[in-house]
């Protein structure tokens, strides 16, 4: 119980609320733990830099929240101090009170004393920019146990060694304006104690060289730096053979007076995990070949920005066999003046590199200026170069570009400068591209850029264009930079595209005349920064829109457009007089974004037939509909029998009808029955089905039984009907040997051939030279196998007088399996081969296998492409099938 509400309150205040009562001793014995494990580190922001700024009243510190933790920051900075801060006399801080930060950086602090940070704890103390020349030995000794970062500045004194050997704890330490020329020899070790040292930052230490043990003592060190040592000529590359140094992920030697990386210069280190180099701003112009070796396997970032590189000559071979580097910055070598070959880096196939080359003097791009590297480019800055022209596939294969500077090429100006077209190759890649200060050519900007479909920033300032472009597809882009163009308005279509994420407008310095209050119709993404500087627009009613929005907080105008008709005043300045018309209204706005939906057109309604009643020679059906959508015209009713002939057409029924009986319909035959409804503005709607009319009285047995046969009996029947045509072929053999030879019959044409007519048994075909049979064996369906039809001519294929194509068979007859045949002549009554009598209907000539009726025979004078070939029976329906076909080629002559 000694741990209250308030206790538990200061610790989490979040946790404190969500406390229920039914919970309450789950909770406090949960507290409880939290508090006395996170106790030293725990803190209310808040109380604590209360309890500070009362204990430190009478200085001009701020205490605010650390960003990264539960602490503190006291900051003192730029006050003046000449002294560490004492706190007013009987205050107490809390003993848990521990600062994050102590910042004490930019005073006039020359004197550290033993008691100078009594009573204090403090994790990192900021005594930067101070010029401590005396720190007693024992300053330090009260922040031992907290303190794990130290910035002091000196007064180019010796570094105060035994203050500072007692922070044994200490991680990072910063220690600049000291005076150690020969920075490792016996008398300047300064490092030794720090066994858990990992940063380690040196600047202006007046350093000449460094001696092997310099940096002796910390075992893991991570990252050192060493800045500002202008005496320094030379790399220390003795110290980087030490093992103490084997764990260096970071190292930075910058602002020195180093000329260059010797040949071979890591080749003996320890650097094994060294993962960025940083020698900019020093005075290298020469990285021999070999220079780099050692560092490969590891190293991701290297940058020899501002130094003396030379491209002209073989200076930079050094930079080979890299694969792991993503960012190599080269920028600001004035002596670079084309791109070095970036191919002998041997970068691995899955890194992505950031190279920077800005702030050379690179004057033009060729062709393969990136090749070995082109599909690797995350990031290229080749900006304020004198480029003037680019090779139009420099940037081929760039697919994988995001980042492309080219932005204020020196020298110029009057050039008009064009994107090659191979930039396209990056345009669902890029995200950011500046081409602000370029002299562009508008039209290579309206043909490369709209693709650019991933733009989040788009640099265009000062670039002479008339015109946005197209920001249809940048439906990324957040920010936009047209400054310093000639653009003279600005209306709804410029913008369209970005508008969910555009947050940034720059249009300072153009000649606009007219902003639409349509420019920002359907975006979501305000507040939108738009920056009119020195835009002079006329300021009228159509302009207060613009007011309105600054006024309403949607536009943040971070550079107020100025009014010519007002003594170019601000806009804003002139809120009431702008528009003293009331009632004016702003016009309306297109919506770009809604593909509208095409009209629709009502649904027809659809057809339902019934049949109602069926006879040998009618059909009595009815019909209904889904509903009423169109207005109802009229019905039209179609009945064609399978022989293609339309047996029946009523047009025009009146839309009442609803009901039909057709008749007379040929018996026994499949009937194709549409039902067709016109409207008066839709479509009309066709239906149909198929109905087959019943067996005629007078019609005797048919063919047809072996469709309902099962299997087993069709096999019988198969069997039976092979057997039967066995005969058939038997006796036709026998004819062929014996009857043939008879001498010919005076049997010619009759000269006007009757069609379709039956014949007397009498009658029946004999077999004579000129009588041909066709056969036709069967498709192997169902129980068929085996049947076979037979038509037999009656000797009339020569008629060529015949006007009817159907003629030219004659007579055709199907044999049953039980020996029996069919003439097969006529419609409806077929003639059984028992009787040989049978009655013709009608002027058609109509055939059926076994199946039913045959499809009729097109005319003979219809004969074209789909026409028959030759005179005799035609299937139109099969004419792609030479098997169902009576061919010709496969006639058998008798
Ligand atoms: C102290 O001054 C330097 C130089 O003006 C500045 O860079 C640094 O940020 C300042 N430090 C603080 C903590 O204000």
């Amino acid at each position: 119980m000694l741990l209250g509400n308030r206790v538990i309150y200061t610790v989490s205040n979040k946790m404190a609320v969500m406390a229920d009562k039914r919970c309450w001793s789950a909770l406090y014995v949960g507290l409880t733990l939290a508090v006395l494990l996170t106790l030293p580190h725990a803190s209310d922001a808040q109380t604590w830099c209360t309890s500070l700024i009362d204990a430190f009243s009478s200085y001009n510190c701020v205490c605010r929240p650390a960003s990264d933790s539960n602490d503190v920051v006291l900051d003192c900075s730029n006050q003046d101090l000449t002294s560490v801060p004492s706190m007013a006399p009987g205050k107490v801080l809390p003993t848990a009170l521990i600062i994050h930060e102590f910042i004490l950086a930019n005073n006039s602090i020359t004197r550290l004393e033993d008691n100078s940070f009594q009573n204090f704890r403090v994790n990192a103390l900021d005594l930067s920019g101070n010029s401590i020349a005396s720190v007693s030995d024992g300053a330090f000794d009260p922040l031992i146990a907290d303190l794990r970062e130290l910035r002091m500045d000196g007064n180019f004194t010796e570094p105060p060694k035994s203050a500072l050997n007692s922070l044994k704890d200490l991680e990072i330490l910063t220690l600049g304006d000291y005076k150690v020329n020969y920075l490792g020899d016996s008398d300047h070790l300064y490092f030794f104690s720090f066994k858990h040292l990992k940063r380690l930052t040196l600047r202006q230490w007046k350093i000449i060289a460094i001696e092997i043990d310099a940096f002796k003592g910390p075992n893991s060190l991570q990252s050192l730096t060493l800045l500002q040592e202008q005496d320094m000529v030379n790399l220390p590359l003795d110290i980087f053979t030490q093992d103490y140094l084997k764990n260096l992920k970071n190292l930075k030697i910058s602002m020195t007076s180093i000329v260059e990386v010797g040949e071979k210069a890591f080749s003996d280190s320890m650097l094994n995990d060294l993962e960025e180099l940083d020698l900019s701003d020093n005075l290298i112009s020469d990285i021999k070949a070999n220079s780099l070796e050692g560092l490969g396997l590891s190293l991701r970032k290297l940058s020899f920005a501002s130094n003396y590189l030379r491209s002209d000559t073989s200076d930079l071979t050094g930079l080979s066999n890299l694969p792991r580097l993503e960012e190599l910055d080269l920028s600001g070598n004035e002596d670079i003046n084309v791109i070095p070959d970036f191919s002998q880096l041997n970068l691995a196939d899955q890194t992505d590199v950031k190279i920077f080359l800005g702030n050379n003097n690179i004057n033009t791009l060729s062709s393969n200026a990136f090749s070995g590297i082109a599909p690797r480019l995350h990031t290229l800055d080749l900006s304020q170069n004198r480029i003037s022209s680019m090779a139009p596939d420099s940037f081929n294969e760039m697919a994988n570009l995001h980042v492309l500077r080219l932005s204020q090429q020196r020298g110029v100006t009057t050039v008009k400068f064009a994107l090659p077209s191979s930039l396209s190759e990056s345009a669902n890649s890029l995200t950011h591209l500046f081409l602000n200060g370029l002299n562009l050519d508008e039209s290579s900007v309206s043909e490369v850029l709209p693709h650019m479909a991933n733009l989040e920033v788009l640099d265009l300032s000062h670039t002479g264009l008339t015109q946005v472009p197209n920001l249809q597809k940048m439906v990324n882009l957040q920010e936009l930079y047209l400054t310093g163009n000639s653009l003279t308005f600005l209306n709804q279509d410029h913008l369209i595209g970005p508008r969910e994420t555009l947050k940034k407008l720059y249009l300072s310095q153009n000649p606009i005349k007219l902003i639409s209050s349509c420019i920002f119709a359907h975006y979501t993404s305000f507040p939108i920064t738009l920056a009119l500087q020195s835009v002079q627009l006329e300021c009228n009613c159509s302009l207060a829109w613009l007011q309105r929005a600054a006024t309403n907080g949607r536009i943040n105008l971070t550079h107020p457009p100025l009014c010519s008709n007002f003594n170019i005043e601000s806009l804003l300045s002139k809120n009431a007089t702008i528009c003293p018309n009331d009632d004016f209204k702003d016009p309306p706005c297109e919506n770009p974004y809604t593909t509208t939906p095409p009209p629709t057109t009502p649904r027809p309604p659809s057809l339902t037939l019934k049949l109602v009643k069926v006879t040998s020679n009618s059909l009595t059906l009815s019909w209904s509909l889904s509903n009423t959508v169109g207005t109802l015209r009229s019905f039209d009713v179609k009945i064609t029998n399978s022989y293609g002939n339309s047996e029946f057409i009523r047009n025009d029924l009146h839309p009442r009808f609803f009901q039909v009986e057709a008749t007379p319909l040929l018996p026994d035959t499949q009937h194709k029955v549409c039902v067709i409804a016109n409207f008066q503005s839709i479509n009309s709607v066709t239906e149909c089905t198929f109905i087959r009319t019943e067996k005629g009285s007078g019609s005797g047995a048919s063919g047809q039984e072996g469709d309902s046969d099962s299997d087993n009996a069709g096999i019988i029947i198969g069997a039976v009907a092979a057997a039967v045509l066995l005969l058939i072929i038997l006796a036709a053999i026998f004819y062929l040997v014996v009857v043939r030879r008879r001498p010919k019959k005076n049997s010619g044409p009759t000269s006007t051939p009757v069609q379709p007519r039956n014949f007397a048994k009498s009658e029946l075909p004999s077999m004579s030279e000129d009588s041909r049979t066709f056969t036709r064996p069967k498709r192997p369906v169902d129980n068929h196998d085996g049947m076979q039809v037979v038509a037999i001519s009656d000797g009339q294929v020569n008629d060529r007088h015949a006007r009817n194509g159907s003629a030219r068979v004659g007579r055709a007859a199907m044999l049953h399996s039980d020996g029996s045949y069919k003439l097969m002549s006529a419609g409806d009554s077929s003639t059984e081969g028992t009787s040989g009598i049978g009655s013709v209907s009608g002027s058609q000539s109509l055939y059926e296998n076994d199946r039913g009726l045959l499809p009729k025979t097109p005319p003979y004078h219809d004969h074209g492409l789909r026409g028959p070939r030759q005179p005799g029976y035609y299937n139109e329906a099969f004419e792609q099938d030479k098997y169902d076909e009576i061919d010709m080629q496969r006639e058998v002559t008798v």
